[in-house]
């Protein structure tokens, strides 16, 4: 997969990690960006198509996708992370709404585009989905299960052509940290990391200097090799 002359959509495409994945891949010669967004958005790059793209929206997502005609590039990238506890039923609902939900719906919605181009899903998950911080465990539950559901897309899909990619995101420094006093990497070098995972087929891509630290662990470990084992029960051949 390299970006140049593809066409990407990017959900939360107005700020954060999401603009600079947008800039990122105009930076690569992408044909077309989609930029998903809660609210009206201009961008200097004529190549920018807005998209009113609320993930929570059944109705909005099926209108997006009837204004894209081909897509090469998915990534969901929309996501709210808030302090909990736990003791809130709601807080958990909301986040599965956005980082869960959301990532779902607007996946089901563009794949025949995707199928059709054999493209490729990218998934901002989180470190999160691999251990919590207890700071924000509902934020937590929503990317695990996010993650989940990337490694059986990436099972069921693979006959298909559609790759599958997990970010497995640290600590950036966007509105979304900025409660929290830790090292942070800047949203352009995790937007660089994450397109190179792409172009080089990185199945999980750990895109920052935090993140780094477990991929070799995570790659080599049981949990990986488990993972290959469960998907054989469905994975085919990709078709040529
Ligand atoms: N920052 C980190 O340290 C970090 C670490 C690991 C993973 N991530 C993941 O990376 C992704 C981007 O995070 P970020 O740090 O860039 O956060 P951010 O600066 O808070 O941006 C969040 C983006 O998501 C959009 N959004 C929120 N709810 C939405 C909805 N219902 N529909 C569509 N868009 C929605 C926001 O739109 P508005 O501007 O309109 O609110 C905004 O564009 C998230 O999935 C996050 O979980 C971030």
């Amino acid at each position: 997969m390299t970006i140049a002359g593809k066409a990407v959509l990017v959900t939360g495409g107005n700020r954060g990690i999401g603009r600079a994945l947008v800039d990122e891949a105009l930076g690569r010669g992408a044909a077309r960006v989609y930029a998903g967004t809660l609210r009206p958005l201009t961008h200097p790059d004529e190549r920018v198509t807005p998209l009113m793209l609320d993930v929570t929206d059944a109705a909005q997502i099926q209108a997006a996708a009837g204004h894209v005609e081909s897509l090469d590039v998915l990534i969901n990238n929309a996501g709210i992370s808030l302090f909990d506890d736990l003791t809130d039923r709601a807080a958990l609902e909301r986040h599965l709404a956005v980082n869960f939900f959301g990532t779902y719906g607007v996946t089901q919605a563009f794949l025949p585009l995707l199928v059709r181009s054999r493209g490729a899903i990218v998934n901002n998950v989180s470190l999160n989905a691999l251990a919590p911080l207890p700071l924000t465990p509902a934020y937590a539950v929503s990317k695990a299960a996010a993650f989940s559901l990337t490694q059986s897309l990436r099972a069921l899909l693979a006959g298909q052509g559609v790759r599958v990619h997990a970010v497995l995101t640290g600590p950036v420094d966007t509105e979304m940290t900025r409660g929290l006093d830790i090292p942070k990497s800047p949203p352009e070098s995790v937007a660089r990391a994450i397109f190179d995972g792409v172009e080089n087929d990185e199945e999980d891509i750990f895109p920052d200097p935090m993140s780094a630290t477990l991929a070799d662990g995570w790659r080599n470990g049981a949990a990986k090799a488990f993972e290959r084992q469960m998907a054989a029960f469905v994975e085919t051949e990709p078709a040529k």
